[in-house]
């Protein structure tokens, strides 16, 4: 396969928010996952230092939180200071004990080095909640909120999300594109006169399936378009519900076409109103999960418990593929796509997996996202392919260049990479493949880790890191 890198050929700077996550209250992504005060890496605010680590070695750009469907019925003012009551959750049919709550976060996002993105309730609640808790993280001292905050200093939010996944069945207040729109821009409006600093994104569909997908974004759109800066882009892909590997191995063509629809309405909306603003896409929510062999429901109707062990799948090697793939797509729309929250970090749909009091390790699906977050920075080239058996970017970095692919197909597939205009050969080829289903586990952490090999020959049916200096 040819490749032609022309350093002329520009799409776009990589945005570092590109390379970010997700931490809801769901499962045990707080509660066993990041915080875990009794665990023996603790440290002394409760959080795991062995995730922790973990964390810092994916190189994490951002976290969203605290949901999620669990954002559309929480009430903030549980989550801080000195009195924290316990709930119902009724996203999770889980009990929340508030003990992890708005300061711990911020303070872990800050141990972590991460940039936090906070998200609001506009499920059950609306602008007043959503203005205090804004006033509480991000005013100077001196109002009540902010004199209610453990320290001094602001924290300085720059990233919100106007609720969540409002246009599902399953959120607590669900409501239509109007309903939602109207409720986002007078909430936004209040927001942006607390601090004119901050950037919002507006909710988009859950996912392509969605029977409102694109009339949705457009009414959403045409409500919101004063205050809006994102609107979020969210997909799952369940390996279940493909007929094959080789069409689930695939399925990033579906958030290529995606990402191609909402930016076209965005940009209708744009033009409709006479409007040179350019509505960035926030793809807040992404991953794999195996809903179907995985059923991460407790039901609505059992008892509620503390920190069920929700969606805990185990990735393999496809997945790993997967996540690739759409690592790929996303930064081949780096000229649009602003903000990426791989969901989620720990233990819920995780690259990342812990025991209660034991160990944390790296599922397959880490290494692809810890390479692109490291390697992914600059300016992406377009690279045009030939058929679909190979996904593949390539992103400029002062003099060198980094091409990610993914060798789809059963077949060894010779790589010529054309580079024009700049001296540079291929100095280091990371590899991560193996056998389709193998997976990492706490007993064999390591068994699917990325290798370094010679040349540039993409192995069948993987993952590839080609460093060109
Ligand atoms: O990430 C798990 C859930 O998936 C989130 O709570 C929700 O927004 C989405 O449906």
């Amino acid at each position: 396969m040819r490749i032609v890198i022309d350093p002329a050929f520009k799409v776009g700077e990589v945005d570092d928010r590109l390379f970010g996550s997700f931490v809801e209250h769901m499962g045990r992504a707080v509660y066993g996952g990041i915080y875990e005060p009794t665990h023996p890496s603790a440290t002394a605010d409760g959080f795991r230092g062995d995730v922790l680590a973990l964390v810092r070695e994916m190189g994490v750009s951002l976290v969203r939180y605290p949901g999620g469907n669990f954002v559309s019925a929480y009430d903030w003012e549980d989550g801080v200071g000195p009195e924290r009551p316990t709930r119902l959750d009724l996203a999770w049919h889980s009990i929340e004990p508030n003990t992890f709550g708005t300061d711990e976060f911020l303070r872990w996002a800050a141990v972590a080095g991460i940039e936090p993105l906070l998200a609001v309730n506009l499920g059950t609640r609306g602008i007043d909640a959503a203005r205090a808790l804004l006033e509480y993280v991000n005013a100077p001292r001196g109002t009540k909120w902010a004199d209610m905050r453990p320290r001094d200093e602001p924290y300085g939010v720059k990233l919100w999300c106007l609720g969540n996944e409002m246009d599902g069945p399953w959120q607590v207040g669900q409501k239509t594109a109007v309903e939602y729109g109207r409720l986002a821009a007078e909430t936004g409006k209040a927001m942006k006169w607390v601090d004119p600093s901050i950037e919002l994104c507006v909710v988009g569909s859950s996912n392509s399936s969605m029977p409102t997908f694109g009339s949705w974004e457009d009414t959403v759109l045409d409500l919101t378009w004063e205050i809006a800066d994102h609107i979020s882009l969210h997909t799952y892909y369940d390996p279940a519900k493909f007929e094959d590997v080789d069409a689930y191995l695939r399925c990033s063509q579906d958030l290529d076409r995606m990402i191609d629809t909402v930016v076209a309405t965005a940009d209708a909306v744009a033009g409709r109103k006479r409007s040179r603003k350019r509505i960035g896409i926030s793809v807040d929510e992404w991953n794999v999960w195996h809903q179907t062999a995985n059923p991460h429901h407790v039901g609505h109707d059992g008892p509620f418990k503390h920190a069920p062990a929700l969606a805990e799948d185990e990735h393999t090697v496809a997945d790993a593929l997967v996540v690739g793939c759409l690592l790929i797509t996303l930064l081949r729309h780096a000229d649009r796509v602003r903000i990426g929250c791989l969901a989620q970090l720990v233990n819920v749909i995780p690259p990342i997996r812990t025991s209660n009091g034991g160990p944390a390790w790296r599922q397959t699906t880490f290494h692809p996202f810890a390479h692109a977050a490291r390697f992914g920075h600059g300016t992406v080239l377009r690279v045009e392919l030939a058929g679909d058996e190979v996904e593949a970017t390539a992103v400029r970095d002062g003099d060198g260049v980094t091409v990610f692919a993914v060798n789809r197909s059963a077949g060894t597939t010779p790589l010529d990479l054309v580079v024009r205009d700049l001296d540079l050969t291929v100095t280091e080829h990371l590899v991560l493949d193996g056998e389709l289903g193998a997976s990492n586990t706490a007993e064999h952490p390591d068994r699917v880790t990325p290798r370094r090999v010679a040349g540039a020959e993409l192995p069948p049916r993987s993952w590839n890191v080609l460093r060109l200096t």
